[in-house]
């Protein structure tokens, strides 16, 4: 979530990959730009600090050069169920670092969002075919983009057994709900983001407060600057299965009560 953000992963990042010995990091960054999409600059920051894959969101072209930047790096993805005349790829599987595969999704929810997407469950189920977990891909990572923690739970339980690990990402608030599902898959309602929590959902408060109290607008909203906390999701996986065998919550720095792998 804009400059706060940006300076959070890749400050952290790269000391997390050593220290957690990560195999694998995707980063969702749709937001890391101004608080609105993705530039393509940043996004060379988020695979300087270590990422592996980028993903998109609701606001995938927010920034006019993703358009371009989407096609020309294959490790930025947007979400499978967006317009079907977007450029890019909504799914990919990935070398990572140790010469394991890793596939990666991601797809927007449908409850509470803005655009009428489309269906996120049959996209998935489609997209996940091309690379079944324990045989194509030694890991599936779902980034489900989506507002209602119903609904985010909702997909880990449709693809339990199926990925490696359900994250939900766009609300910017961390949820408590860490857990393996009984099939296998662990679940995050929602990562959280990577900005500055004094404020509301990474934008400074002033704003947002005058529209909730008054109903007006009268500034354009501006990311909050102070010190950002890097949230994100731990998970392990079973070398033969791909199924999660340990999941824990990060949260590194800024004003969020720390969490992270012992
Ligand atoms: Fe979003």
């Amino acid at each position: 979530m804009g400059r706060a953000g940006r300076k959070a992963v890749a400050e952290r990042l790269p000391q997390l990959r050593k220290d957690w010995r990560l195999d694998f990091v995707v980063v969702n960054g749709e937001n890391a730009t101004g608080g609105m999409g993705l530039s393509i600059g940043h996004s060379k920051i988020l695979f300087e600090a270590g990422a592996d894959c980028v993903t998109l969101g609701d606001h995938a072209f927010d920034q006019r050069d993703m358009m371009k930047g989407v096609e020309e790096d294959q490790r930025i993805l947007r979400p499978l169920n967006y317009a079907a005349i977007a450029p890019g790829k909504g799914a990919r599987l990935f070398d990572a670092a140790n010469g394991k595969k890793v596939f990666v999704a991601q797809a927007l929810g449908q409850v509470f969002m803005k655009k009428p997407f489309a269906d996120p469950f049959s996209h998935l189920d489609q997209a996940l075919k091309a690379a079944p977990l324990g045989k194509t891909a030694d890991a599936v990572i779902v980034d489900f983009h989506a507002e209602a923690t119903s609904e985010k739970m909702g997909m880990g339980h449709w693809l339990d057994g199926r990925a490696s690990l359900v994250v939900g990402t766009h609300t910017h608030v961390p949820t408590s709900d860490t857990q393996i599902l009984p099939g296998g898959t662990a679940l995050q309602s929602d990562a959280g983001m990577c900005g500055d929590y004094n404020s509301v959902i990474g934008m400074e408060k002033m704003e947002p407060l005058r529209r909730f109290v008054t109903g007006m607008n009268k500034e354009r909203f501006t990311p909050a600057t102070g010190e950002a906390t890097l949230s994100g999701v731990f998970v392990e996986t079973d070398d033969k299965t791909g199924l999660a065998i340990d999941v824990v919550q990060v949260r590194q720095g800024g004003r969020l009560q720390q969490s992270g792998p012992a």
